[in-house]
């Protein structure tokens, strides 16, 4: 038989994090207890307020399609939210609700990229920004996030990497691996770069609820002139626990939104209606459920900071946003994998190897610290003996 898979699939690197996870669960399926630190999920039940608008949803009959765009009231209640919290400067017609925002990656990315465009990204960045680009033979143009920078970015290698291809730039805040959050000063020097060379910004701040040490991030869509250029990107997914839901959104001018509903129309139809219903429950009726969450995501990160920079041969700086810690492991004399490998097999405590997410993640393990403090207690403790024991077998 011929072989059926379009060549383009043939491009697409699979997820590393998937490899960890399923090494993980198969040593489990064996009767190993592995401590996940790999998965990017939140471990909180989604609060029981959004349940309750779901079920409700779901009881009086709101089991059909919606509109492609959006219910109108959830379009309404995420540009009211995006004016109030961001200051962003936006109506109900410049929202476009999505399956999760992974969705509307691909429908973005498939609405502005010709084949040979090119799009910055930011190296290390999550996946989508660089197999997205790559299923549709553009090019991803890596940019560096360096712990030297604090993770942002460089502002002359931005400008070096701009060619007439170049089509977009496309910013993480709060970054995922990274927990980098750009500052309003880098955000006011992207927003000068985007500008000058007529750049669409695509800002993913899926993370911004999941701040620490009373950090605020900063929409970049909210700068002086920006709104017109600027996909904003965010959903449900991580700030109310709501990854299995599949509910995202993108923030855009008129044309942009109208052109990605095509797409959309065509890959999802519209968001599943009593999730719509759910989120909007999420946004208008949020008491302390998030600030509770992310007070006890506060108190793992400090928990783990503090332990991992007392261990041996391995440090980190403390996440502003998300909830990863960038460990960096380029003191162990062995690379990101193998000590993934090693952490894994000695210590059974599952981490992502950085470099997954790029050439510059080469020397890190991503730790998720949606976990318990326990199970963070426990993961470090067995680390540390590890580190220790690897250390000891180089003398
Ligand atoms: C930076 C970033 N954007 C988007 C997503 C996915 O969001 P959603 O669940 O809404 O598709 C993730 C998930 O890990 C992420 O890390």
């Amino acid at each position: 038989m011929r072989n059926f898979t379009a060549s383009r699939v043939e491009t697409l690197t699979p997820s590393g994090i998937r490899k960890v996870n399923e090494r993980a669960l198969a040593m489990e399926r064996a009767g190993e207890r592995i401590i996940h630190f790999e998965i990017g999920r939140p471990d909180f039940d989604t609060p029981e307020y959004i349940k309750r608008a779901a079920v409700k949803s779901l009881e009086e009959g709101e089991v059909f399609y919606t509109s492609n765009f959006g219910l109108m009231e959830l379009r309404e209640a995420v540009a009211g939210k995006l004016k109030r919290e961001n200051g962003i400067t936006c109506a109900a017609e410049n929202v476009i609700v999505t399956t999760g925002l992974s969705e509307a990656v691909f429908d973005l990315l498939c609405t502005i990229l010709n084949e040979g465009d090119e799009l910055l990204v930011p190296d290390p960045v999550w996946l989508n920004y660089l197999n997205v680009p790559a299923l549709l033979g553009a090019r991803a143009v890596p940019y560096s996030l360096t712990e030297e920078n604090g993770f942002e970015p460089d502002l002359d290698e931005i400008q070096k990497n701009i060619s007439p291809r170049t089509k977009a730039i496309v910013i993480v805040t709060p970054n995922n691996p990274t927990g980098g959050v750009l500052s309003r000063e880098k955000l006011s020097a992207l927003a000068g770069i985007a500008a000058a060379n007529d750049l669409l910004v695509i800002s993913d701040e899926i993370y911004e609820r999941l701040v620490y040490d009373g950090a605020r991030p900063v929409s970049i869509a909210s700068l002086p002139g920006m709104a017109e250029r600027t996909v904003t990107l965010n959903g449900f997914s991580k700030a109310y626990s709501m990854t299995g839901w599949r509910i995202g959104y993108a923030a855009a001018p008129k044309e942009i939104v109208a052109a990605m509903n095509k797409i959309h129309q065509h890959n999802t139809t519209c968001a599943p209606s009593f999730a719509q219903r759910a989120a909007i429950a999420a946004l208008r009726e949020e008491r302390d459920e998030v600030a509770l969450m992310v007070r006890e995501y506060q108190r793992r990160r400090d928990y783990a900071v503090a332990e991992i920079n007392g261990m041996e041969g391995v440090s980190c700086l403390p996440p502003k946003g998300s909830f990863y810690i960038f460990i960096n492991v380029k003191k162990l004399g062995i690379s990101c994998a193998e000590a993934a490998n090693y952490l894994l097999a000695e210590a059974k405590i599952a981490l992502v190897p950085g470099g997954v997410f790029g050439k510059n993640g080469e020397g890190y393990l991503r730790m998720s610290f949606a976990n318990s403090l326990k199970n963070i207690a426990e993961g470090c403790e067995r680390m540390k003996k590890a580190l220790k024991e690897l250390a000891a077998n180089k003398k």
